[in-house]
């Protein structure tokens, strides 16, 4: 199967490894579809061309709060959660609503690139704190938030993404996530738990949520649609204390816009009401793991030695380590001449040097021949360049 089109700057026929979104035969687009001709049959067809509610589609937020208390049982209310236009609006969202230009925000090093994008357009003073396998390394938080309070300056939040990390595939452990909350209540910073692989494992169970260990104090935590169900929807879920979702739905753009997304919001919440979701998320579940499971042997079977990578446990993305001798632009332009594109490690840092020795490869987008061949291609390249 050849691309027909071109989103986020897929060359068309070509194999895009960087690719971070479902890909088009993992759309249940039929189910869409037959949830959206439900609600045209059912006499709600003019609601769903009007404006909505500023906090979301209603039947949306009952069906994800009762979720939550079911799965996680986490015991929030529906005031606790607002619809969002994807997790990426949330994100704008909260810097719009918890910060100025000019105030500090901590990240993983490295972390999701789009995030640091909006960080950078709002002007954020973005500080880096290293990580390991388990995620951010709490002494060297711990250092950072001391030498900043000696400048007389606290971080706002602190932004993470707990769960098969973008782009390093890491989860952070129970332990670790525990005393970064003690961190955030003795240096008065919110955590924002952006969650949106939460729902992609190949394991029976993840650590408790920030949100979940602090009991929802001070942190905001999203999920998406986007990974489960599709992104041009741009439905997610913003989850917070009752008084923040209430000063957040009234903020001006969602007063006057009538909440997130209302017409998808609607087929979304249909979808999701008749159980078709939960159903084609076990499929999904089983169709990625297949994917990881052919990358990864496509990975042992190419790569070198001297070339390291993750083994995700869900997610999308597997996050490789180079040797010195291979210089990423220079590999990133021979791809490029084979028609194999993948995320070099610069984009996920404060500091793009860190990451001139990493790449991420996405297992979700590309057809499972294209994934193969991509990774005997970048295989042979690096190889070549490492000789
Ligand atoms: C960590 C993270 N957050 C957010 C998003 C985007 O989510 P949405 O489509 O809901 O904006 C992605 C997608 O790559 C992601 O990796």
């Amino acid at each position: 199967m050849k691309l027909e089109s071109t989103p986020q700057g897929v060359v068309a026929g070509s194999i895009p490894l960087f690719a971070g979104h479902p890909s088009h035969d993992l759309l249940p687009i039929a189910g869409v579809r037959r949830a959206a001709a439900s609600l045209w049959g059912g006499g709600q067809v003019t609601r769903l061309f009007d404006y909505g509610d500023e906090q979301g589609n209603p039947q949306l937020i009952e069906f994800l709060v009762e979720r939550l208390n079911r799965v996680e049982r986490l015991g929030i209310s529906r005031e606790n959660l607002m619809i969002i236009g994807g997790a990426t609006g949330g994100v704008d969202l909260i810097c719009d609503q918890l910060t100025q230009a000019g105030d500090v925000v901590l990240v993983d090093a490295p972390s999701y690139r789009d995030a640091l994008h909006i960080f950078r357009d709002r002007h954020l003073d973005v500080r880096d704190v290293a990580i390991d396998d388990g995620g951010a390394i709490v002494g060297d938080m711990a250092r950072s938030l001391r030498a900043l309070a000696d400048a007389g300056r606290a971080p706002k939040f602190y932004y993470v993404v707990p769960n098969f990390q973008n782009p390093s595939g890491i989860t952070m452990p129970e332990a670790r996530r525990r005393a970064i909350i003690e961190l955030s209540r003795q240096y008065g910073f919110a955590i924002v738990e952006d969650d949106v692989y939460n729902d992609i494992r190949f394991c029976d169970a993840l650590p408790p949520s920030f949100y979940a260990l602090a009991a929802g104090e001070n942190v905001l935590r999203m999920g998406t649609y986007s990974k489960t169900l599709a992104p041009g929807l741009r439905i997610g879920w913003l989850l917070a204390s009752a008084a923040r979702i209430a000063d957040f739905v009234s903020s001006g753009v969602l007063k006057m816009g009538g909440g997130a997304n209302p017409f998808t919001a609607a087929i979304v919440a249909e979808y999701c009401r008749s159980g078709e979701w939960e159903a084609h998320l076990a499929w999904l579940r089983g169709q990625y793991r297949q994917r990881r499971d052919i990358a990864q042997s496509a990975l042992d079977a190419a790569m070198p030695p001297g070339v390291s990578y993750s083994r995700p446990n869900g997610g999308y993305f597997i996050w490789l380590h180079l040797p010195p001798t291979v210089d990423i632009a220079d590999l990133a332009e021979r791809a490029r001449w084979e028609n194999v594109y993948f995320a070099p490690g610069t984009g996920f840092y404060v500091d793009p040097e860190q990451g001139a020795r990493h790449l991420r490869l996405s297992f979700s987008f590309v057809p499972i021949d294209d994934l193969r061949a991509g990774i005997e291609i970048l295989g042979r390249l690096i190889r070549e360049m490492s000789a």
